[in-house]
């Protein structure tokens, strides 16, 4: 007799594995010509504020060599292109053709040319200590196998090399109702609205009560080789950017 297939959470719901990937696949598919003007709006604008943080954080360097997974449309990918200079490269790295297609015709319009890679970040395409930065903003949530995304984050990165996590996270405990309030009854109506798709956004909102809080994904970073992980919490909460030293 087979095995049963090994389950996992898609937002609340208990499902396959293989159903979780091809329903983040239709997420993405779905609000991928939405998605930066549902960021600005969702947001009002901060996630702008948080990824430019979060490259202030990087401190990446004129050459340096840095991947951008789950890049999407490039916010990051486009900031440290600026950053690393013509002898330095970066990678916009995303599993789905939708939102790496958005993102490379942003980034061309912006100036920005860049190799666009279309990879699992649980399975990377790349050798062993290849980049000096590897960066993940709002992607990890949406991965079934955290550890192994990490680990093969890790692979990636030359010994020092940094890692920066930047994703929804865990409220102060004050702002939680607030919070609740506006995540599961304006998010979606504004998804549909704008988006045509309140599904998406009821994922969204569904999948950051899963994600794990910033002293458990602190746990994970390390245990997939990182040697030193600091924390900042940013609004509170709402987003917390890890940086992991790769050791
Ligand atoms: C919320 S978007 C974030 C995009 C961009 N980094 C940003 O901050 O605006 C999440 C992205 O994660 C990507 N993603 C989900 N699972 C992935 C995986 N296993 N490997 C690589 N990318 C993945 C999705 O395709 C989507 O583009």
């Amino acid at each position: 007799m087979s095995e049963p297939p090994t389950r996992t959470h898609f937002g609340f719901e208990q499902v396959p594995e293989a159903e979780k990937a091809r329903r983040v696949r239709g997420v993405f598919d779905a609000v991928a010509g939405k998605y930066d003007l549902m960021n600005d709006l969702m947001s009002l604008g901060l996630h702008r504020v948080w990824k430019t943080y979060a490259v202030a954080v990087a401190q990446v360097r004129e050459g340096d060599h840095v991947l951008d997974v789950a890049a999407g449309t490039g916010d990051l990918t486009r900031a440290f292109a600026r950053r690393v200079g013509a002898k330095g490269l970066v990678l916009h790295s995303d599993i789905n053709e939708a939102m790496l297609r958005q993102g490379r015709d942003r980034l061309l319009d912006d100036g920005v040319v860049v190799p666009s890679l279309l990879a699992d970040a649980q399975a990377l395409p790349l050798p062993d200590a290849c980049m000096d930065v590897v960066s993940v903003a709002f992607g990890l949530r949406n991965m079934t196998h955290k550890d192994r995304a990490l680990a093969e984050m890790a692979r990636v990165l030359k010994p020092g090399g940094r890692l920066l996590v930047l994703e929804f996270s865990r409220v102060a405990a004050p702002l939680a109702p607030l919070y609740d309030w506006y995540s599961f009854n304006v998010l979606p109506r504004l998804g549909q609205w704008i988006a045509g798709d309140g599904a998406s956004y009821r994922y969204l909102a569904e999948s950051i009560r899963m994600h794990p809080d910033q002293a458990t994904l602190k746990d994970m970073i390390k245990a997939a080789g990182f040697g030193h992980v600091d924390v900042h919490d940013l609004a509170g909460g709402v987003v917390a950017l890890h940086l992991g030293i790769r050791c």
